[in-house]
């Protein structure tokens, strides 16, 4: 029987350039990996992925805007950056201590809801093609955040949301918006003294050199939607279509099953390393934390609608 061989396999004729802002080896770097492999496979090498990792073709402030003029065919964005082009509902995710778990966020994810804000994304001229786990994060900083006071003043980099912007000034904090790249540098020269980040993220982006203390809040989810130009997604035909689709289906199953485990490895990593010290909360502590964000709830509200988050709350809380 014929088989799809090397040859063949130099014949691209299909190029996704799929642009992504961390390093390789977190959740979403190894989710875009496995795709590659798996779509080079599967079309015989005729659809070729080039993958872009830790910002080096576009990051934080212009990766939308080069998926949306053509510029790159396939992106990940975190959840929280897709308020910034006018789909506020994705902020929903944002919501300090909304989910317990990732069966909470999973629910919404591969469920009704996740499937509506998928498609709400084609309004914005992209096409929403799965969501992806990092995990939830933990605050860090040059010293512990374990009571709401722990915040005052002090200057946290977040992502562009809204959401985090309430957040942050709820606990007393200021917020500071920079894109993901930037962020290190940032807490190495004092011009922001704290950050929010999954440990996968803060330790390969190289924030344990910069911050000494991480404090276990798990106060937010970070996740991600993989996304597509519309026009390069109706010229494939049906056939490279199904390849990617189900290509795409797969890895994000394993970098789902990855992420939980990543962020694991990576709080052990700390604890064991001498320059930063890892902090719990106690039960106290995390309560005192969620009643001072209630403002950001009657906020989103107004902003986005009751409808929604009373949805993820009846089907998934
Ligand atoms: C961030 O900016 O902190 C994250 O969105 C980075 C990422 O893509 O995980």
């Amino acid at each position: 029987m014929w088989q799809a061989g090397p040859v063949q396999a130099a014949q691209a004729e299909v190029l996704v350039r799929f642009s992504h802002v961390v390093a390789q080896d977190t959740p979403k770097g190894q989710m875009a990996s496995r795709f590659k492999k798996l779509v080079e496979q599967r079309s015989g090498g005729r659809i070729r992925v080039e993958v872009y990792p830790d910002s080096q073709l576009y990051g934080d402030d212009d990766e939308m805007e080069a998926l949306q003029l053509g510029a790159v065919e396939m992106l990940a964005p975190s959840l929280s950056k897709f308020g910034t082009v006018g789909v506020s509902e994705f902020e929903v995710f944002d919501l300090p201590f909304l989910f317990h778990d990732l069966e909470q966020v999973r629910c919404v994810t591969r469920g009704p809801i996740g499937r509506q804000l998928l498609q709400r994304l084609l309004r914005q001229q992209m096409v929403g093609l799965g969501f992806l786990d990092n995990g939830f994060k933990q605050m860090s900083a040059g010293k512990p955040i374990q009571n709401v006071q722990d915040f005052k003043g002090l200057r946290i980099r977040i992502q562009a949301s809204r959401v985090l912007t309430a957040q942050m000034r709820s606990l007393g904090a200021h917020p500071v918006v920079l894109p993901f790249d930037e962020t290190q540098r940032a807490l190495a020269t004092g011009v922001v003294d704290g950050a929010e980040n999954p440990l996968s993220n803060f330790l390969t982006q190289g924030l344990a050199s910069v911050q000494r203390s991480v404090t276990l809040t798990s106060h937010g989810y970070l996740g991600y939607a993989v996304v597509s130009n519309p026009r390069f997604w109706a010229s494939l035909d049906e056939t490279d279509r199904g390849i990617l689709t189900s290509a795409l289906n797969d890895a994000l199953e394993e970098g789902n099953r990855l992420s939980a485990q990543m962020n694991q490895q990576a709080l052990a990593t700390l604890r064991e390393s001498s320059g930063v010290r890892v902090h719990a909360l106690s039960s106290a502590q995390r309560d005192a934390m969620r009643r001072a964000v209630q403002p950001v709830y009657d906020s989103f509200q107004r902003r986005v609608g009751a409808n929604l988050l009373s949805q993820v709350q009846r089907d998934c809380l």
